[in-house]
């Protein structure tokens, strides 16, 4: 049995369904990440796992125990929220030590797990500041330490870097990656990062308003997205999409048609066996940083509308005939202006196909 279960899950405000029917299972010590649109219920999920909030319908279990209905100070689960919510006039020794207090924790014991914490927060100078004499990344910290200090088996964070600035997030990243590896512990993340998701997640699930769009490791899901939402919500830059039609089907697979590809009509291998007929109108997935400029054999032909230059990187915005929108991520700055004409290869990504209901092909 998975260590965190959750089976049927629904929730339901009034007669609105923001959770419905999701399922999924975290194995003990792995790093669950949670993304989605706003809305789509990423945040009641994780209190309704915390106890935070009534489930409407289906089960929670933790570590074998059904925890529906039970308090969540009973759960042995701590939560980090996105606004820390630390008390403004306790230092922060207090602050971490105050859901210990709560507990009737031991003195001696309390004294042992902050120092505990501090020590893998680096935050052992600082345990005499009011909150209001920290930084950001700081603060973010404290608000950890009191998660680290209940001891759980269960951690669940919900966007708990997103007030950060871009560097402090980076930094922050690498030392929640950190601290998962040194306690060991199940964690559950809510992130709108691509970056981390990517980096973090042992398995990112994927949620489209209040269900499970796919479940996998960053890899499947970069690499096999089953629907449209998640190719187009895994990856930055953003997938290109390209509306096009099968024109049909021999031994190299099936025949996609669209004025911006060379010849008018490439092959794809599908790798799914859903029908897709002759006329029917499909989706072309085209990652930016898997197109390269020029080739023996280049597969698009895409006017150049501006560069971006990103240091070691360039982002061009292209348009192609038929009006396609093409975004390539190539390295270094290859001396191109708007207006110039440029061949385009596929280097050493896939082509993905999309059905007219959005599904893998
Ligand atoms: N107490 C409530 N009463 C009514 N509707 C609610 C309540 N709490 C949340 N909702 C609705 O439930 C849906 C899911 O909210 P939730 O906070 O879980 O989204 P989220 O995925 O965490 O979004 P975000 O990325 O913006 O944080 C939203 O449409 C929200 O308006
Ligand atoms: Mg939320």
């Amino acid at each position: 049995m998975s260590f965190l279960q959750l089976d049927h899950v629904s929730k339901h405000f009034g007669g609105l369904t923001v959770v419905d029917g999701v399922s999924l299972s975290a194995d003990k010590g792995e790093f669950v990440v949670f993304v989605g649109p706003s809305g789509c219920g990423k945040s009641t999920l994780l209190r309704m796992i915390a106890g935070l909030e009534e489930i409407s319908a289906g089960d929670v279990s933790i570590d074998g125990r059904v925890v529906t209905g039970v308090a969540p100070a009973d759960r042995n689960v701590s939560m980090v929220f996105q606004s820390y919510a630390l008390y403004p006039h306790m230092s922060v020794r207090e602050n971490i030590a105050f859901g210990l207090k709560m507990a009737k924790t031991p003195k001696d014991q309390i004294e042992t797990r902050i120092a505990d914490a501090a020590r893998i927060l680096q935050i052992e100078t600082l345990l005499d500041r009011k909150p209001r004499q920290l930084s950001g990344g700081q603060r973010q910290r404290v608000a950890i330490g009191r998660a680290i200090v209940r001891n759980p088996k269960l951690f669940l964070f919900d966007e708990p870097l997103s007030n950060l600035d871009a560097e402090l997030r980076t930094q922050m990243r690498v030392e929640i990656a950190k601290l998962h590896r040194e306690l060991g512990a199940t964690m559950v993340y809510v992130t709108h990062d691509q970056i981390e998701a990517m980096t973090l997640a042992d398995r990112i699930v994927v949620l489209r308003a209040g269900r499970v769009e796919q479940i996998g490791t960053p890899t499947e899901l970069y690499d096999t997205p089953s629907s449209i939402f998640v190719a187009g919500f895994i990856g930055s830059p953003k997938m290109n999409f390209l509306a096009a039609t099968i024109t049909g089907q021999d031994s190299n697979g099936l025949r996609v048609g669209h004025p911006a590809f060379a010849g008018g009509e490439i092959h794809v291998r599908p790798t799914t066996n859903r029908p897709a007929p002759v006329g029917s109108a499909v989706t072309v997935g085209l990652r930016p940083e898997h197109l390269t400029l020029g080739g023996a054999d280049p597969l698009l032909t895409l006017t150049v509308d501006f560069a971006e230059n990103l240091g070691g990187a360039t982002q061009l915005y292209a348009t192609g005939p038929g009006g396609a929108a093409v975004v390539l991520m190539v390295p270094g700055r290859p001396p191109v202006t708007p207006g110039e004409v440029l061949a385009a290869s596929l280097g050493a990504g896939q082509i993905h196909l999309f059905d007219g209901s959005g599904a893998a092909l």
